[in-house]
């Protein structure tokens, strides 16, 4: 029988653990505060800021939101970034990505304050992250390591297929699968849009994290009996339904739930551990900063 990877059961039990922490620092007279900019006018990037925010009020963190017209100039943005770095009561400052065409992501990215950048996205924390002294491990990646150590999916001399390598997610989670830790310790291959036989990489993956963006790109055909797949992706495709689309993730879900030892659902598998790990990062964030020690695994 495949196990359905419960992400929604896992990410309760994260934000339970937030809760407790956001409590007991507010007791200690440090109220967590995020800081979501949104520049931008994606219907989609809209619902995941709004879903942040409301994140953040389940838990007891205080959320601040800024909105920039897409066609501003850069420099709103970056006044807005040097606002929130000097503020004492905004902890976590998430940029919500993808910016606008004329707005550089790399200078965004340098700009936040590293102690405040919960999206682990700053030269400085990948540099942490990849030496294996991570301050803030990127949420989606870090999510995907807690539930597999949730269903107790066994890293340690796995061979991992990651698919697909961007900044967000593939080359995050390629990192932390080979750290030399207890949820790290995997043979892990890189693979991507140049990569040559793809299949042949598949064939061979105990764990396989999709992440391409591409929908139902990896079929179970291309499966190893019994392998772990984790399903990164959420693209919304056009479909006969109220909302005009549905969402389906970057593994054809029908062909390898039955290939699968376990699988990831799209929606309620990565999605909500992907949240989750932001209110840890901004708690996590909020005790640095206010030099009071954080209890969370
Ligand atoms: N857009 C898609 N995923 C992310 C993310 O993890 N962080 C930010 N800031 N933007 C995103």
């Amino acid at each position: 029988m495949t196990e359905i990877i419960d992400g929604e059961s896992v990410a309760a039990d994260v934000r339970d653990a937030v809760a407790d922490e956001v409590s007991r620092l507010s007791d200690a007279g440090v109220g967590p505060g995020l800081a979501t900019v949104l520049m931008s006018d994606d219907a989609a990037s809209e619902t995941y800021v709004s879903m942040k925010q409301r994140d953040c009020e389940e838990v007891g963190i205080e959320s601040f939101h800024v909105e920039i017209d897409a066609g501003a100039p850069a420099s709103e943005l970056y006044e807005t970034i040097d606002d929130l770095n000097g503020r004492d009561d905004v902890h976590g400052i998430l940029v919500q990505l993808p910016l606008p065409d004329h707005v550089d992501k790399r200078t965004v990215l340098r700009r936040i304050a590293p102690e405040k950048d919960v999206d682990g996205f700053h030269p400085e924390n990948v540099g942490r992250l990849v030496a294996g002294d991570a301050r803030f491990k990127p949420c989606t990646p870090h999510g995907v390591q807690k539930l597999l150590d949730a269903y107790d999916v066994e890293t340690e001399g796995a061979d991992a297929v990651v698919v697909g390598r961007s900044d967000i997610v593939g080359k995050p989670m390629a990192n932390l699968l080979i750290q030399k830790s207890p949820t790290g310790n995997a043979t892990t291959t890189v693979c991507h849009s140049r990569t040559e036989d793809l299949e042949a990489k598949l064939a061979g993956a105990d764990i396989v994290v999709a992440a391409a963006g591409i929908p139902e790109f990896v079929d179970g055909s291309t499966l190893k009996s019994g392998a772990t797949v984790i399903d990164v992706g959420i693209n919304r495709v056009d479909a006969d339904t109220e909302k005009g689309y549905e969402l389906v993730g970057d593994v054809d879900y029908e062909s390898a739930k039955d290939v699968a030892g376990a699988i990831t659902p799209v929606p309620g598998g990565v999605g909500p551990m992907t949240r989750a790990m932001l209110l840890y990062n901004t708690v996590k964030a909020a005790g640095l900063q206010r030099d009071v020690a954080v209890d969370l695994e």
